[in-house]
């Protein structure tokens, strides 16, 4: 089962196990971790899911698709790292990926 590290706001670091398949999302949610609001709940239309992920992994990951382009462009806090974690599913290849929560817009 892979492991990914998740960040929050105050630096804390978690390592969560999850079952492939699940949106990076899901996984912080259920872990218990609140710092996502996730309002539209995973239909890419909100962007309250807003993460940074560490430049070595983004290959890993799917490309940015055009709604989640859009709809970063509405944080103020986008940068090059910067994706919606539910619109990345977890593959065992993602194994240790490393996933920052950004700060609220
Ligand atoms: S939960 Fe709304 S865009 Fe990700």
């Amino acid at each position: 089962m892979p492991k990914i590290q998740i960040v929050t706001r105050d630096g804390t670091e978690h390592e969560i196990s999850a079952d492939p398949g699940l949106s990076v999302m899901e996984i912080i949610r259920d872990a218990g971790i609140d710092e996502l609001l996730a309002l539209c709940g995973g239909c890419c239309s909100c962007a309250t899911c807003h993460v940074y992920v560490d430049e070595e992994s983004a290959s890993l990951l799917p490309p940015v698709s055009e709604d989640e382009s859009d709809l970063l462009d509405s944080s103020d806090h986008r940068t090059a790292r910067s994706r919606l974690s539910c619109q990345l599913n977890l593959t065992a290849e993602m194994d240790m990926l490393r996933v920052v929560i950004a700060p609220e817009d």
